[in-house]
């Protein structure tokens, strides 16, 4: 959501001005444009050469910037941008903004934005509290400004603590998002405004005892850089995830299960959905009986029988749904050999509309790395697609899947 945007960023005069230098990071890793606003409370606790060397970007300081300004600066610091970030935000910057005074740049630009703007206040839970900063704070929300945190905790006073603090960097970036994403379904620019994909991703665990699984290799990449696409192209997406090392997808309803029969049960209470999306490497056995305890050696130096008995198909179970099979189902077939024979068997047997088929031999790397090489099977025949990394294979077909619910 982040990437391409241009995101005017006010620093205003508190001590968790750090933590804007780390926030600067983060949205640029993300491809966003950062252009640093600094009050001049801002600047008795952090540099502008700091912010100017972590964005890469000229530091607006002052109303009257002669450079600036040839051009009426303030105003096309307003104008030429997605997003006003204000990260900290303190009582008085919140106090002016709601009053609409414009006495420093930062306030100039906040009353000359058309754009969403986005708080996150820091301050000290006293004035957090006050009747005044509360009325205030109502002042701003009525007009559409939209606040993250602040959180609670320790405060930079000491033997002070409670609601104050500045929210960590990345919830901001997850706010920012949110709000960016907010206006582009407004402006009527997202394919899947109002749907609802659901994803399944990541391997599924099968309990052989309390401390013993089966389980496969499947990183969950492929699935979760799916569920942010989906995201990214407007919809409300239910991501079920088994056990993974990835971090829950920002803003995305995630649901962590470990075994197929949970996942099963995770994907039926998520249904109706527009678009379901089955990535995960369901395990395709358990074990019969699984152990109450810790299964011991017993001394006769043979192995213990584990029975296997097959687990229930959650594409077959939802493409064979009587009343809620989504309108567009896609499965993945992952394969050795065969490939294009066993997809186009999946395809039939699930009653899936597309399988995305890969060929996950070792030599491929694809299990577990960020690059996939995918072929589209469908009723209407096999196309290849050019290896990709994993979000932009996740883009595409996302691209396609709006396409087709549009048809
Ligand atoms: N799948 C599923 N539930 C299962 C097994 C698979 O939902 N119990 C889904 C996967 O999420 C994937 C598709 O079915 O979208 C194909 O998975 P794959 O493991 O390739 O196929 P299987 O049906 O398990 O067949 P096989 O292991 O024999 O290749």
């Amino acid at each position: 959501m982040l990437n391409g945007k241009q995101i005017v960023l006010i620093i205003s005069g508190g001590i968790a001005a750090y933590k804007s230098l780390d926030l600067i990071r983060r949205l640029k890793e993300r491809g966003a444009r950062v252009i640093p606003v600094m009050t001049a409370g801002a600047q008795e606790f952090i540099t502008p050469l700091a912010v100017g060397a972590l964005s890469a970007e000229k530091v607006f300081t002052s109303l009257f910037d002669r450079e600036a300004e040839h051009d009426v600066g303030h105003i096309r610091l307003a104008r030429d941008h997605d997003l006003v970030l204000i990260a900290p935000a303190t009582a008085n910057l919140m106090a002016k903004t709601a009053h609409g005074i414009a006495d420093d740049l930062a306030t100039a630009v906040l009353l000359a934005t058309d754009k969403p703007v986005l708080v996150a206040p820091a301050m000290n839970p006293k004035m957090w509290h006050n009747a005044a900063t509360t009325r205030n704070i109502t002042i701003l929300q009525e007009r559409g400004i939209r606040f993250v945190g602040p959180a609670r905790g320790e405060m930079a006073e000491k033997g002070e603590a409670g609601v104050g603090r500045m929210s960590d960097p990345l919830e901001i970036v997850a706010a920012a998002s949110a709000v960016l994403r907010d206006e582009e379904i407004r402006q009527n620019r997202l394919p899947l405004a109002g749907k609802h994909v659901l994803i399944t991703s990541g391997p599924t665990h099968e309990p052989i005892d309390p401390v013993r699984y089966i389980a496969n290799r499947s990183s969950g990449k492929q699935g979760h850089a799916l569920a942010v696409a989906a995201y990214e192209a407007g919809a409300r997406v239910t991501l079920v995830s088994g056990p993974v090392d990835l971090a829950d997808p920002d803003n995305i309803d995630t649901i962590r299960v470990e075994s197929a029969a949970d996942m099963l049960s995770a994907v039926k209470s998520c249904l109706p959905a527009d678009i379901a999306i089955m990535a995960a490497a369901v395990a395709d056995w358990r074990v019969a009986a699984e152990g109450a305890q810790k299964i011991k050696k017993d001394g006769s130096g043979k192995p213990p029988a584990l029975g296997l008995v097959e687990n229930p198909d959650i594409l077959a179970t939802v493409g064979h749904h009587e009343s809620l099979r989504p309108k567009l189902l896609i499965g993945f077939a992952a394969e050795t050999q065969n490939l294009i024979d066993n997809a186009r068997s999946k395809l039939e047997r699930k009653n899936a509309d597309w399988i995305i088929a890969n060929d996950v031999s070792p030599e491929t790397g694809i299990m577990g790395g960020d690059a996939n090489t995918v072929r589209l099977v469908s009723r209407d025949g096999v196309e290849d697609w050019p290896e990709m990394n994993k979000a932009e294979v996740a883009r595409q077909i996302v691209a396609r899947a709006a396409a087709a619910l549009d048809e």
